[in-house]
């Protein structure tokens, strides 16, 4: 497990994530724990420093997060953003104030660019703020050093010597701070003197190193979709303990156009361990027989899937440990305060194996963000067609085709995908979305095709920006590009006449269509 590092610590902000992924884009590993988190788990990486994330709630409100009662017997320099400002100067004894008018979005400061902080940023400077509280020197804050006033003198930034603490009431970890990154790479090697090295080379040997130390001489079943993700699990451990690894592919039958070829030409060529495809087609379009209820038809496939992992891990086995690819957003503990969540869609693949299967899970990448693993995947040679790939959903071409599954109505999608995902790369529009694919309608309507009337289905175009796909945004594909897409549908895919684009932003709307 890294050490030295930033420890994070989440009272509720957007924009918690963020940090830390700022921070690891410096080369400095850093963690997010929950403001509540034990002093033991907090020092346990030895952390250089320590980040008092922002957060939704006012110091006025009971039963408001708290600062750690032991913080500074911490020795570590602090971090206070925002809320975290707020919390560290009530503790301190400076007067925080409900103010009648909150300060959101960007204000402009003035800041002592003489300081170490703000060292190499320039004297004004636009920042971002949302916070509802205010912070006021006043008597006790003997020692305080102002570091930054907005223009309607509100203090903006502290650094309190005695307890090594330093507070902004900015947002220094978004896009519209505008020297936000300069801030927090003072913070990390002026104030912490963190070093650099958190890197793609030093992850990919202290996971190798990591894993041998937790396989041993046992042995490994990984399930490989042909994502990002399972690929580069399957790389990782096979680098590790190539020997003691089994992967196991299913053709569902709801695959895209050329995926399981491609999945079996790339493991085959960065695979020692050997790859076992099971074909499932006829399985999977069987228990799929007359259903059309979305969530009946995820219900389905993941069974199946269990079903058929299990019978492959009892005839290679017998299996010590099972590879997932969880990432860290999966993991971290989230201190959200809404109420309980309602299920909107059944999420089941090859990440979401039910915890009872009688194994031990080996989870390499679960403290890295997407980004950091195709910076691995690229470190162990995978070609970057394979790591550039879209989000595709575990129950596969299911989920985009409403209505009854049928071989023939299958065909018929997967040539429509096909089209439109080789046009995107064709104008070079694929890697400016985030995913993107075909749907079909279980409903006709009428066209002329010739002098001849059809009866025939519609083709939605689905694409999307995102960047986590929590949210998501239509994306604004060129005109020219759309009226091309849909022509070569329309001429090429038979029983379609028809191509709309579905021009809605998740929410309200989802990315899948079931
Ligand atoms: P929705 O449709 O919920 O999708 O907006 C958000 C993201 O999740 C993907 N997705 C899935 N991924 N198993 C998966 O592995 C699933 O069952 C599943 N359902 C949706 C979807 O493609 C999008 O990236």
């Amino acid at each position: 497990m890294a050490q030295n590092g930033i420890v994070i610590l989440d009272y509720g902000s957007q924009f918690t994530q963020l940090i830390a992924r700022r921070i690891r884009a410096r080369g400095v590993f850093s963690q997010i724990l929950p403001w509540s988190a034990t002093r033991e788990r907090i020092l346990e990486s030895k952390p250089r420093g320590v980040i008092l994330s922002g957060g939704p709630a006012s110091v006025f409100e009971e039963g408001a997060p708290t600062l750690p009662s032991d913080i500074w017997s911490w020795d570590v320099p602090v971090l206070a953003i925002c809320y975290g400002m707020q919390l560290v100067s009530r503790d301190l004894g400076f007067e925080v104030v409900r103010v009648g008018k909150a300060e959101y979005g960007r204000t402009s400061i003035n800041a002592d660019v003489e300081h170490p902080l703000f060292h190499g940023t320039p004297k004004e400077q636009t920042v971002w703020m949302s916070h509802g509280d205010s912070v006021r020197s006043n008597g006790k804050s003997t020692g305080m050093q102002v570091l930054a006033t907005s223009t309607s003198s509100e203090l903006a930034a502290f650094h309190f010597p005695p307890r090594n603490v330093y507070a902004v009431q900015f947002h220094p970890e978004v896009q519209h701070t505008a020297h936000g990154e300069k801030i927090i790479e003072n913070f990390l090697f002026s104030v912490c003197h963190c070093e650099r090295n958190w890197s793609a080379d030093s992850i990919v040997d202290e996971m190798v190193r990591e894993i041998r130390g937790q396989v041993g001489d046992g042995r490994v079943i990984c399930a490989v979709s042909g994502g990002v993700d399972s690929s580069v699990v399957a790389c990782l451990i096979d680098r590790a303990v190539g020997k003691n690894l089994f992967c196991v592919f299913v053709d569902n039958g709801l695959l895209r156009d050329g995926e399981r070829e491609g999945v079996v030409s790339l493991l085959g060529t960065h695979l020692s361990a050997p790859l076992e495809v099971v074909d499932a087609r006829a399985r999977f379009l069987e228990a799929l027989h007359g259903v059309t209820d979305p969530e009946e038809k995820r219900k389905r496939i993941g069974k199946l899937f269990i079903d058929i992992f299990e019978e492959v891990s009892t005839k290679h086995g017998p299996f010590d440990f099972l590879a997932q690819g969880t990432l860290y957003p999966d993991r971290i503990e989230s201190i959200s305060t809404g109420g309980p969540s309602v299920t909107i869609k059944t999420h089941h693949n090859v990440g979401g194996l039910p915890k009872n299967l009688r194994f031990k899970l080996v989870e390499p990448l679960a403290l890295l963000f997407k980004d950091e693993v195709r910076a691995v995947g690229e470190r162990l040679g995978l070609p970057q067609e394979q790591l550039r790939r879209h989000p595709f959903p575990g129950p596969g071409l299911a989920v985009r085709l409403l209505g009854e599954i049928t071989e023939e109505r299958l065909a018929i999608l997967r040539h429509a995908d096909r089209i439109f995902i080789d046009a995107l790369k064709e104008y070079d529009l694929y890697d400016r979305v985030w995913q993107a694919g075909a749907i079909l309608l279980p409903v006709r309507s009428v066209g002329v095709m010739g002098d001849a009337r059809t009866y025939s289905f519609p083709i939605i175009l689905r694409a999307v920006t995102s960047t986590d796909g929590m949210t998501a945004d239509w994306a604004d594909l060129p005109a020219a590009f759309l009226r091309d897409v849909s022509s070569r549908i329309i001429n090429q895919v038979a029983h379609v006449n028809r191509v709309a684009y579905d021009v809605s932003s998740k929410p309200p709307s989802t990315i899948e269509w079931e």
